[in-house]
């Protein structure tokens, strides 16, 4: 039986500078689906590149001294082992400077001429060159860039023009039709309000201002525009308008493509542009656009003058590409936009890898040695436990199942997550060392081989995110390909019998402070420029840096009254202070880093709002349970506080 297919692509990037974090996330988000596919039974084709041609590069190239290529050719070797290192299985990297692209381009270009979908006329308006962007005056946004908050120049000139317009009836008709062509939904609203709506432009496709790129063959002097040019790789790359019968034949297989997973600032291009290009060439349209959030960093979005610009090489080579990829995946719901910080980094590693995942597997090898010679026992007839670890674990394949399907990582790595402290949970209560010292050597047996079963289905599920470690683990415990498979997704499916070596924790738990410090120093902002500068680029409430939460997601947060009763310096700290508070039902003991700002003495019979469900930490050898609230501003910080008439361990909402 054949393969169905399945094609993905990321956007071609743009060789400027270093790609950053941000770049990292489309990329891993699209080979974390390719993956699952994989995993799935498909013949996945799975496309990437860079986007080489415009204005921009040929400018600074000339800056370094350079022809474009030689200047192009070290970056994108550099961008090539970024994804080397971070395990990207693409099956094809393209370069728009590739005669099989540009050749095909050419051609492309004629046929639209002839079909007059393309006519000449002169262009006036204005220009991003940064982002090869045209606008017109009323889109401008306080006279800049209405992405990127850029300076704009007015262009004049002769150019030729694609008949949008045109089209548009049967794109509408399109997205009626293929309610999940662009996901998520807002984003459509998005571009059926602000781009389709005000009347859609036919839009300038050459330039004769630059040279470097696709020159019309009928009239030399025009280079195809950027934006036309980079689009087409996702065809040009898998064969079309190819002469050799093979590319063909791949492009016949692969298109139209499955999913374009792309950021947010260029969905217009792919669900509004692409579509009514990919008409007039006669060709099926792509299956849907997934335009995810933006990727910020303290500061607002990343950039080189804020400073605040996070080097995923960095992150890579102090945690792994396992650990790298699991968090950018994990931190933020695919769609919307999220924040970097060093905190949620070293917070995600060190509970969710260090200590739930990696903990699970450190302690049913060491049990397996001590009770059981390091073999995988047999099990015997099941009890409660068992029935209910058993039932959790199928709900959560259905689950992962449908939230990777719609591309929802963060949620399908929350429900492998539920298997993994279930199972833990399974452990502390069936406790294998109890049942080894009352003799319960079949009960001992059957938990033994349910641990190990629980490892198993949680290891194959983490394989899209998770490159190398899921293989050490499968090597580890012994498992064939086939108990190591998607289709082996149940209890059961696991042999006995099998050795488990002993190994080193895959995921070392990291000292918080000193990590979050060297963090902090690594990513930045630089606090003299990140205080000059507001973010500007966001134009909705995610100017503050953070995502919109909904309110279950605050619900999630326990705030609560609590009233200092005892307060101390943490030795050898200076900024640590240590407070025992009575919260109503109990006393907590919290770590704050408040010491510059409060004498301890000052503090004691204070109100305070404290987050009490906050995971344990250790802060400089001192264990904190929690978090006192303050507002802070530049250099001054108070804390936030009730009247002392609302009694300890009250609720604030
Ligand atoms: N060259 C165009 C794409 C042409 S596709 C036919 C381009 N290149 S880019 O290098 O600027 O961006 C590549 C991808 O990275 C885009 O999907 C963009 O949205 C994404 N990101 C850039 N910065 C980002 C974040 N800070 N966060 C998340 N994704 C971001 O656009």
């Amino acid at each position: 039986m054949t393969k169905p297919t399945f094609y993905i692509t990321t956007p071609i990037y743009y060789p400027n500078d270093k790609l950053h974090i941000g770049h990292a996330y489309t990329t891993v988000a699209a080979d974390a689906m390719a993956r699952y596919k994989r995993l799935r039974g498909y013949d996945v084709f799975f496309l990437t590149g860079t986007d080489e041609h415009g204005q921009k590069i040929q400018t600074r190239a000339a800056d370094a001294g350079l022809a474009p290529k030689p200047f192009l050719d070290p970056i994108i070797e550099w961008i090539q082992a970024l994804w080397a290192k971070l395990d990207i299985s693409y099956d094809d990297f393209i370069r728009t400077t590739e005669e099989r692209h540009k050749s095909v381009v050419v051609e492309l270009f004629e046929r639209l001429l002839d079909k007059d979908d393309i006519y000449l006329s002169h262009y006036e308006g204005w220009y991003c060159t940064p982002d090869e962007s045209f606008w017109l005056e009323r889109e401008l946004k306080d006279g800049k860039c209405p992405e990127c908050g850029r300076e704009v120049q007015f262009v004049r000139e002769e150019s030729y023009f694609f008949r949008m317009g045109k089209y548009v009836d049967r794109l509408l008709q399109y997205y009626d039709e293929n309610p999940e062509f662009i996901e998520p939904l807002g984003r459509k609203t998005e571009m059926i309000n602000n781009f389709i709506k005000p009347g859609l432009q036919d839009l300038c496709v050459s330039r004769t201002s630059f040279d470097w790129g696709v020159h019309v063959k009928r009239d030399p002097k025009h280079v195809v525009y950027v934006w036309l040019d980079a689009l087409t790789n996702y065809i040009t790359a898998i064969g079309y308008g190819a002469a050799d019968e093979a590319q063909k034949a791949k492009f016949e297989r692969y298109w139209p493509a499955d999913v374009h997973v792309v950021g947010k600032d260029i969905v217009r291009f792919h669900a509004v542009y692409w579509p009514i290009i990919l008409m007039a060439l006669d060709l099926p349209l792509p299956k849907k656009v997934f335009g995810h959030g933006f990727f910020m960093a303290k500061g607002g979005k990343m950039s080189k003058s804020k400073g605040n610009v996070v080097d995923p090489l960095r992150l890579i080579d102090r945690y792994g590409h396992d650990a790298f990829r699991y968090f950018l995946m994990r931190e933020i719901p695919f769609g919307q936009d999220g924040i970097f910080t060093p905190e949620s980094l070293v917070e995600r590693l060190n509970y969710d890898l260090a200590n739930d995942f990696g903990n699970l597997i450190h302690r049913t090898v060491a049990m397996l040695h001590r009770f059981s010679d390091g073999v995988v026992p047999k099990p015997h007839a099941s009890e409660v436990p068992e029935a209910q670890l058993i039932a959790l674990a199928s709900e959560v394949v259905t689950a992962t199942e449908g939230h990777m399907d719609r591309m929802q990582f963060s949620l399908a790595l929350t429900e492998i997550w539920n298997l993994v402290r279930r199972a833990n949970k399974y452990i502390d209560e069936c406790q294998p060392w109890r049942l080894h010292k009352e003799g319960q050597q079949e009960r001992l047996e059957t938990v033994l081989y349910h641990m190990v079963e629980a490892i198993r289905m949680t290891t194959v599920m983490v394989q899209p995110f998770m490159t190398s470690a899921p293989k050490a683990i499968q090597a580890q415990f012994g498992w064939s390909d086939e108990a190591f498979s998607w289709n082996a997704l149940a209890f059961g499916k696991g042999a006995s019998g099998t050795r488990v070596q002993e190994a080193a924790p895959l995921f070392p738990r990291l000292d918080v402070e000193k990590e979050i410090e060297e963090l902090t120093e690594m990513t930045g902002p630089k606090p003299e420029v990140a205080q000059k500068e507001t973010p500007k680029q966001e134009n909705t409430s995610k100017d503050a840096g953070k995502a919109q939460i909904t309110i279950d997601k605050f619900d999630e947060v326990e705030l609560r009254v609590g009233q200092i009763k005892t307060a101390a310096k943490v030795e050898g700290a200076d900024k640590l202070l240590q407070f025992q508070i009575d919260l109503g039902s109990e006393t907590r003991q919290i770590v704050s880093g408040i010491a510059k700002y409060y004498q301890p003495d000052e503090l004691v019979g204070r109100k305070v709002i404290v987050v009490a469900n906050l995971k344990p930490v250790k802060l400089r050898g001192v264990l904190s349970q929690g978090m006192i609230l303050a507002a802070s501003e530049g250099d001054t910080l108070t804390l936030a506080t009730v009247p002392d008439s609302m009694p300890n361990g009250a609720i604030v909402k």
